[in-house]
């Protein structure tokens, strides 16, 4: 792709590595721009699964590029969080399940690539974080909305507030990380989960992943919105009435 970003792709599984590892893979201008035409290229290719990593022995990411964001001024920051987005929403919307292979550090917009893939599986050497508290700022590339999504308000909220950096045992446990394995078996155990998802059939999990992502759209006010309808739509079905009869009883109920 370019000097930052390698791509390869093998039997249907497309692999993106940022291959910046002297600055632990931290993404500049020129990488977001690589990262994103790699993902172009594997969906051009038709990958039937996608996994994206980090070069070298440290890092995943370990964020966003801090040179180049010390001096943005607001115009600059909105068009460096538009790439970002861009990226992230491209990942996120790819037509095929994406694994991050998580190696190393996973820092601000690493930890924010990692939430935008489908799965995460992480070497127990990874440590995982939002750590753009301690640089003043807030995660700018999704990580408000898809962290919550991930592990909960709560826990959201405090690795938010606080920039946190969590180990990979911790990070299982907050189902921040699908699963954790020995260092030098990630990639095996990444290759083999690859292998599977492309011997699934491809458009039922596009299909499945189109619409999971479904359930994530929209605000909350519509979502509650949708909620009270469909609650309402309840009353008066034969379940309702039979659960609420039955437990006024104490019986057990007998649903349609
Ligand atoms: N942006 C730009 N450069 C970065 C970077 C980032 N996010 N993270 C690391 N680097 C660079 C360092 O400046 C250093 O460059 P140099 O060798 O030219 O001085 C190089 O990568 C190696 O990093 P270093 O800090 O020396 O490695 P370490 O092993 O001591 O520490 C980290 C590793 C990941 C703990 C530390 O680099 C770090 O905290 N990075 C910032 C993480 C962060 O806040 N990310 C969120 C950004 S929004």
């Amino acid at each position: 792709m370019n000097d930052t970003v390698r791509y390869e792709i093998d039997g249907g599984v497309a692999t993106i590595t940022v291959d910046r590892p002297d600055k632990l893979n931290a993404l500049n201008v020129e990488t977001l721009h690589a990262l994103r035409d790699a993902l172009d290229t594997a969906a051009e290719d038709e990958a039937r699964v996608l996994v994206i990593t980090g070069a070298g022995e440290k890092a995943f990411v370990a964020g966003a590029d801090i040179s180049h964001m010390k001096d943005l001024g607001p115009s600059e920051a909105h068009e460096y969080a538009t790439l970002g987005h861009d990226l992230i929403e491209a990942i996120e919307s790819f037509p095929a399940p994406v694994i991050a292979a998580i190696n190393g550090y996973a820092f601000g917009g690493g930890a924010e690539i990692a939430l935008g893939c489908d799965m995460r599986v992480a070497s127990e050497r990874a440590i995982i974080g939002q750590t753009e508290i301690d640089l003043g700022i807030i995660p700018g590339w999704g990580g408000t909305q898809r962290l919550p999504r991930l592990v909960g308000d709560e826990v959201a909220r405090r690795l938010i507030y606080f920039g946190d950096r969590v180990d990979a045992s911790d990070a299982n446990e907050l189902g921040l990380v699908g699963e954790v394995v020995a260092h030098d078996e990630l990639y095996d155990r990444v290759d083999d989960l690859a292998a599977e998802l492309a011997s699934q059939p491809a458009f039922a999990l596009a299909a499945a992943k189109e619409a999971i992502n479904q359930s994530h759209e929209g605000p909350q006010a519509a979502g509650l919105a949708f909620e009270r309808r469909t609650w309402t739509s309840l009353f008066g079905t034969h379940d309702q009435r039979e659960g609420m009869e039955a437990f006024l009883a104490d019986r057990e109920p007998d649903f349609e």
